[in-house]
Protein backbone atom coordinates (compact mmCIF):
# COMPACT_ATOMS: atom_id res chain seq x y z
CA UNK A 1 0.00 0.00 0.00
CA UNK A 2 1.61 3.52 -0.70
CA UNK A 3 2.57 6.08 1.98
CA UNK A 4 -0.20 8.77 1.30
CA UNK A 5 1.15 12.37 1.90
CA UNK A 6 -2.07 15.11 1.20
CA UNK A 7 -0.93 18.20 0.27
CA UNK A 8 -1.70 20.90 3.07
CA UNK A 9 -0.98 23.41 -0.24
CA UNK A 10 -4.80 22.67 -1.20
CA UNK A 11 -6.14 23.09 2.29
CA UNK A 12 -8.55 25.61 3.03
CA UNK A 13 -6.16 28.05 5.51
CA UNK A 14 -9.10 29.68 7.09
CA UNK A 15 -9.46 26.21 8.24
CA UNK A 16 -6.29 24.70 8.76
CA UNK A 17 -6.89 23.28 12.27
CA UNK A 18 -10.09 21.48 10.64
CA UNK A 19 -8.22 20.14 7.65
CA UNK A 20 -5.10 18.97 9.53
CA UNK A 21 -7.60 17.31 12.03
CA UNK A 22 -9.27 15.12 9.23
CA UNK A 23 -5.65 14.21 8.00
CA UNK A 24 -4.95 13.04 11.58
CA UNK A 25 -8.08 10.80 11.64
CA UNK A 26 -7.57 9.63 8.07
CA UNK A 27 -5.65 6.86 6.90
CA UNK A 28 -3.02 9.28 5.09
CA UNK A 29 0.58 8.92 6.25
CA UNK A 30 2.28 12.05 6.14
CA UNK A 31 1.18 15.82 5.75
CA UNK A 32 2.91 17.31 2.54
CA UNK A 33 3.78 21.02 3.55
CA UNK A 34 4.84 22.98 -0.08
CA UNK A 35 7.31 26.12 0.99
CA UNK A 36 8.26 27.87 -2.35
CA UNK A 37 9.91 31.40 -2.32
CA UNK A 38 9.08 33.59 -5.47
CA UNK A 39 12.51 32.41 -6.40
CA UNK A 40 13.19 29.14 -6.92
CA UNK A 41 9.37 28.55 -8.41
CA UNK A 42 7.24 31.42 -10.04
CA UNK A 43 5.15 31.35 -6.46
CA UNK A 44 5.25 31.99 -2.72
CA UNK A 45 3.55 29.97 -0.22
CA UNK A 46 3.81 29.47 3.05
CA UNK A 47 7.25 29.03 5.49
CA UNK A 48 7.88 28.80 9.22
CA UNK A 49 4.92 29.93 11.15
CA UNK A 50 2.25 27.70 9.85
CA UNK A 51 4.92 24.64 10.14
CA UNK A 52 5.27 25.63 13.39
CA UNK A 53 1.14 25.60 13.57
CA UNK A 54 0.38 23.00 11.56
CA UNK A 55 3.03 21.02 13.70
CA UNK A 56 0.95 21.36 17.30
CA UNK A 57 -1.46 19.71 15.80
CA UNK A 58 -0.38 17.01 13.40
CA UNK A 59 0.15 13.28 15.16
CA UNK A 60 1.80 12.35 11.50
CA UNK A 61 4.96 13.37 10.15
CA UNK A 62 5.46 16.28 8.20
CA UNK A 63 7.18 15.62 4.96
CA UNK A 64 8.59 19.21 4.06
CA UNK A 65 9.44 19.78 0.36
CA UNK A 66 11.31 22.92 0.02
CA UNK A 67 11.12 24.97 -3.35
CA UNK A 68 13.35 27.41 -2.64
CA UNK A 69 17.10 28.62 -3.83
CA UNK A 70 19.92 28.11 -1.02
CA UNK A 71 17.53 25.76 1.26
CA UNK A 72 20.84 25.24 3.67
CA UNK A 73 20.53 28.64 5.27
CA UNK A 74 17.02 27.14 6.76
CA UNK A 75 17.95 23.43 8.05
CA UNK A 76 18.19 24.61 11.48
CA UNK A 77 14.86 26.49 11.55
CA UNK A 78 13.21 23.81 9.78
CA UNK A 79 14.02 21.32 12.22
CA UNK A 80 13.23 23.49 15.21
CA UNK A 81 9.51 24.12 13.43
CA UNK A 82 8.96 20.29 13.25
CA UNK A 83 9.88 19.27 9.84
CA UNK A 84 10.09 15.15 10.07
CA UNK A 85 11.34 14.76 6.34
CA UNK A 86 13.04 17.68 4.52
CA UNK A 87 13.43 17.37 1.04
CA UNK A 88 15.43 20.10 -0.94
CA UNK A 89 16.02 20.64 -4.69
CA UNK A 90 18.59 18.86 -6.88
CA UNK A 91 18.61 22.00 -9.11
CA UNK A 92 18.95 24.59 -5.98
CA UNK A 93 21.85 22.94 -4.30
CA UNK A 94 25.66 23.05 -5.75
CA UNK A 95 26.54 21.29 -2.45
CA UNK A 96 23.90 19.04 -2.23
CA UNK A 97 26.50 15.86 -0.37
CA UNK A 98 27.49 18.42 2.25
CA UNK A 99 23.37 19.61 2.59
CA UNK A 100 22.25 16.13 2.97
CA UNK A 101 24.70 15.33 5.62
CA UNK A 102 23.47 18.43 7.57
CA UNK A 103 20.22 17.93 7.57
CA UNK A 104 20.49 14.10 8.78
CA UNK A 105 22.62 15.76 11.39
CA UNK A 106 19.83 17.94 13.09
CA UNK A 107 17.80 14.58 12.84
CA UNK A 108 15.51 15.02 10.28
CA UNK A 109 15.37 12.45 7.41
CA UNK A 110 16.58 13.56 3.99
CA UNK A 111 14.84 13.83 0.63
CA UNK A 112 16.14 15.27 -2.57
CA UNK A 113 13.71 16.34 -5.59
CA UNK A 114 13.79 16.22 -9.34
CA UNK A 115 12.34 18.58 -11.62
CA UNK A 116 11.15 17.35 -14.38
CA UNK A 117 13.63 17.74 -16.81
CA UNK A 118 16.37 17.10 -14.43
CA UNK A 119 17.25 12.88 -15.13
CA UNK A 120 17.35 10.37 -12.05
CA UNK A 121 20.33 9.18 -13.58
CA UNK A 122 21.99 12.42 -11.99
CA UNK A 123 21.48 10.65 -8.14
CA UNK A 124 23.47 7.60 -8.96
CA UNK A 125 26.82 9.14 -6.29
CA UNK A 126 23.98 10.45 -3.80
CA UNK A 127 21.51 7.73 -3.99
CA UNK A 128 23.06 5.27 -1.05
CA UNK A 129 23.27 9.03 1.38
CA UNK A 130 19.29 9.69 1.06
CA UNK A 131 15.97 8.34 2.34
CA UNK A 132 14.01 9.43 -0.65
CA UNK A 133 14.09 10.71 -4.04
CA UNK A 134 10.96 12.85 -4.97
CA UNK A 135 9.71 13.19 -8.30
CA UNK A 136 8.43 16.55 -9.41
CA UNK A 137 5.37 15.05 -12.10
CA UNK A 138 4.53 18.53 -13.04
CA UNK A 139 6.70 21.79 -12.54
CA UNK A 140 6.84 22.65 -9.21
CA UNK A 141 5.15 25.61 -8.19
CA UNK A 142 1.26 25.09 -8.29
CA UNK A 143 -0.97 22.62 -7.27
CA UNK A 144 -3.91 21.25 -9.54
CA UNK A 145 -1.85 20.42 -12.55
CA UNK A 146 -1.66 17.78 -15.22
CA UNK A 147 0.77 14.90 -14.84
CA UNK A 148 3.27 14.61 -16.95
CA UNK A 149 3.57 10.95 -18.41
CA UNK A 150 6.99 10.42 -18.92
CA UNK A 151 7.38 10.89 -15.05
CA UNK A 152 6.54 6.94 -15.31
CA UNK A 153 9.75 6.23 -17.19
CA UNK A 154 12.00 8.08 -14.81
CA UNK A 155 9.98 6.36 -11.57
CA UNK A 156 10.90 2.59 -13.21
CA UNK A 157 14.26 3.91 -13.78
CA UNK A 158 15.23 4.81 -10.54
CA UNK A 159 13.21 2.14 -8.96
CA UNK A 160 16.03 -0.17 -10.86
CA UNK A 161 18.97 1.69 -9.66
CA UNK A 162 17.45 1.75 -5.89
CA UNK A 163 16.81 -2.47 -6.17
CA UNK A 164 20.16 -3.20 -8.10
CA UNK A 165 22.08 -1.61 -5.07
CA UNK A 166 19.93 -3.04 -2.51
CA UNK A 167 18.52 0.30 -1.01
CA UNK A 168 15.54 0.96 0.89
CA UNK A 169 15.05 4.71 -0.23
CA UNK A 170 11.47 5.88 -0.83
CA UNK A 171 10.52 7.22 -4.26
CA UNK A 172 7.78 9.90 -3.69
CA UNK A 173 5.76 11.21 -6.84
CA UNK A 174 4.44 14.93 -6.33
CA UNK A 175 2.01 16.17 -8.65
CA UNK A 176 -1.37 15.58 -10.65
CA UNK A 177 -1.51 12.27 -8.98
CA UNK A 178 -5.56 11.16 -9.37
CA UNK A 179 -7.19 8.47 -8.26
CA UNK A 180 -7.29 7.20 -12.21
CA UNK A 181 -3.43 7.87 -12.72
CA UNK A 182 -2.56 6.16 -8.80
CA UNK A 183 -2.78 2.93 -10.28
CA UNK A 184 -0.12 3.40 -12.91
CA UNK A 185 2.53 5.45 -10.86
CA UNK A 186 2.73 2.81 -7.86
CA UNK A 187 3.29 0.22 -10.44
CA UNK A 188 5.65 2.15 -11.62
CA UNK A 189 7.38 1.75 -8.43
CA UNK A 190 6.53 4.96 -6.21
CA UNK A 191 6.28 4.12 -2.76
CA UNK A 192 4.85 7.45 -1.58
CA UNK A 193 1.91 9.41 -3.21
CA UNK A 194 1.54 13.34 -2.88
CA UNK A 195 -2.16 14.51 -3.57
CA UNK A 196 -3.42 18.12 -3.26
CA UNK A 197 -6.14 18.72 -4.97
CA UNK A 198 -7.34 15.20 -5.16
CA UNK A 199 -7.69 15.36 -1.96
CA UNK A 200 -8.82 18.45 -0.97
CA UNK A 201 -11.29 19.08 -3.98
CA UNK A 202 -12.99 15.77 -3.01
CA UNK A 203 -16.28 15.93 -1.67
CA UNK A 204 -14.92 14.04 0.86
CA UNK A 205 -11.58 14.07 1.55
CA UNK A 206 -10.92 11.53 4.17
CA UNK A 207 -13.03 8.91 1.74
CA UNK A 208 -10.16 9.62 -1.21
CA UNK A 209 -7.40 9.29 0.84
CA UNK A 210 -8.65 5.90 1.64
CA UNK A 211 -9.11 5.35 -1.90
CA UNK A 212 -5.64 6.12 -2.76
CA UNK A 213 -4.17 4.26 0.40
CA UNK A 214 -6.01 0.74 -1.41
CA UNK A 215 -4.73 1.94 -4.77
CA UNK A 216 -2.43 -1.45 -5.90
CA UNK A 217 -3.60 -3.76 -3.17
C1 LIG B 1 3.70 21.63 -6.52
C2 LIG B 1 3.79 21.03 -5.16
C3 LIG B 1 2.83 19.93 -4.93
C4 LIG B 1 1.38 20.33 -5.07
C5 LIG B 1 0.66 19.12 -5.58
O1 LIG B 1 4.78 22.46 -6.74
O2 LIG B 1 5.09 20.49 -4.93
O3 LIG B 1 3.05 19.28 -3.69
O4 LIG B 1 0.80 20.76 -3.88
O5 LIG B 1 -0.64 19.47 -5.86
P1 LIG B 1 -1.57 18.57 -6.79
O6 LIG B 1 -1.67 17.23 -6.15
O7 LIG B 1 -2.86 19.33 -6.80
O8 LIG B 1 -0.91 18.50 -8.15
ZN1 LIG C 1 5.36 19.20 -3.06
Amino acid sequence: MPIIAPSMLSADFLNLGRDVAMVNSSEADWLHLDVMDGRFVPNISYGLPLIRAMKQQATKPLDTHLMIVEPEKYFEDFAKAGADILTIHYEASTHLHRSIQAIRALGMKAGVALNPHTPVQLLEDILGDIDLVLIMSVNPGFGGQRFIPRSLEKIRVLKQMIRSRGLDTLIEVDGGVTLENAGGIVAAGADVLVAGNTVFGADDPAAMIKKLKAVGK
